[in-house]
């Protein structure tokens, strides 16, 4: 794995730390608390070409690499999580599936615009009783002729209040389990596609997630995602580049923690100096920045392999887990060397906190990570 970035990756890199500390760090902590989606910065984010950043130019793309893509999620999360997660789902979890199994006629109508950032995308997977377990589905397409008659819910749906089109997994045939599923990308504006009220949520509060119903909801069989049954292992190898997405957005937000406390640890004064100086205080900082930067080497691991043209299941659940179980002891040591400040909301690190516990959860529990690496070990 080559470890040095190209100047290119280190152009974007640069580009999004600076947008970052310019318009997203000054206002993040606002539209934590008033649950407002940013979508003024998500626009000019994707007008700097954020929306498919590893597309390929001629879909619309910033045709640049999965490594690139990562270290964007990381510096775009550093400034506000909630944008981090928006991007992430576009690129990963939506343009991702489509460039990888969708027909030049797909990606010409749902890929393209999405990927050039004039339009956003979602995700629809989970269920009420189907989450970790994502062969337990209940949402039908039933064929009628050219189309599929689709009925069913999804919850949690990150993107959904705002979303333009979904990639949406349905059972086809209820008794093949994880064959019986098939993929579809359908615009939110369909008959029968309805939305409920945004989710009310701990953390990431400027992302907004739904539940969404599917009434009779009619698609063409045009808009199929590969062939019949082929649903789950799209789901499963989409979600093997979103994890990557979803590490870089942890590794970002346990720097933002990171960093506000080594400046307060300089200013902050116990027993006439700064705390800095007690060795508690730097050997908290310490393990602090190790995980930091052990996280993204791992996740940069998965991202290099992605670009390889590799299967990087084992590699990308590795650096979710990893990333995110370290961004969650970091925020906790930030708001620690913090003291009672840490649990204010007058400054940002509470919020970090908050931010960084749904990294464990989306995109497959700490627990589905192990599942996912354990067996790979066996095999
Ligand atoms: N790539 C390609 N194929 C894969 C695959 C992968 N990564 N993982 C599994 N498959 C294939 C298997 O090879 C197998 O194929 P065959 O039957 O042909 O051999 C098939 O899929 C079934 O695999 P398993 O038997 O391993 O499936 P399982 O039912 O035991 O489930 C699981 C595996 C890992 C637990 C899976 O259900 C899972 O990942 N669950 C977590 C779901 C998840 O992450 N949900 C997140 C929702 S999205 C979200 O959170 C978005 C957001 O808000 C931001």
């Amino acid at each position: 794995m080559q470890i040095d970035l190209s100047e290119e990756q280190r152009l974007l890199r640069d580009t999004c730390r600076e947008f970052a500390d310019k318009e997203l760090r000054p206002n993040a902590k606002k539209w934590d608390r008033e649950h407002r989606f940013p979508a003024e910065a998500v626009k000019k984010l994707f007008e700097l070409g954020l929306g498919g950043v590893a597309v390929p130019s001629e879909w619309g793309g910033a045709g640049m690499d999965n490594v690139s893509y990562a270290l964007a999620i990381e510096e775009i999360s550093r400034g506000c999580a909630s944008t981090g997660v928006t991007l992430s789902v576009n690129n990963s979890l939506y343009c991702d599936p489509i460039a990888k199994y969708g027909t030049d006629g797909q990606k010409e109508s749902f890929l393209t615009p999405y990927a050039r950032g004039e339009k956003l995308g979602c995700f629809g997977l989970t269920e009420p009783q189907a989450g970790s377990d994502a062969a337990e589905q209940r949402t039908t397409a039933v064929r009628k002729g050219d189309s599929y008659l689709i009925n069913g819910t999804k919850n949690w749906i990150t993107n959904g209040p705002v979303a333009d089109a979904i990639v949406l997994f349905t059972m086809t045939d209820l008794s093949k389990g994880t064959k019986g599923i098939t993929c579809f990308v359908v615009e939110t504006k369909t008959p029968g596609f309805v939305r409920q009220k945004a989710d009310e949520k701990l953390g990431i509060c400027a992302s907004p997630s739904c539940t969404i119903f599917f009434e009779n909801m009619e698609v063409p069989i045009s808009q199929r995602l590969g062939q019949e049954g082929d649903g789950f292992k799209i789901a499963m190898s989409t979600l093997d580049g979103g994890r990557i997405g979803i590490g870089a957005q942890a590794i970002g937000i346990g720097r933002a923690a990171f960093e506000e406390a080594r400046d307060y640890s300089k200013i902050r004064k116990t027993f006439d100096i700064p705390i800095f100086q007690h060795q508690a205080i730097q050997f908290m900082l310490a393990d602090m920045a190790t995980a930091l930067d052990a996280a993204r080497l791992l996740v940069l691991r998965a991202a290099w392999l992605k670009d390889q043209g590799k299967r990087h299941t084992r590699e990308s659940s590795m650096a979710k887990l990893f990333a995110s179980e370290a961004a969650n002891r970091v925020a906790d040591k930030a708001v620690q060397i913090h003291g009672g400040m840490g649990y204010s909301k007058e400054l940002d690190v509470e919020r970090h906190f908050r931010d960084a516990r749904i990294t464990e959860i989306y995109e497959g529990t700490s627990e589905i990570q192990r599942l996912v690496i354990s067996n790979l070990l066996l095999k």
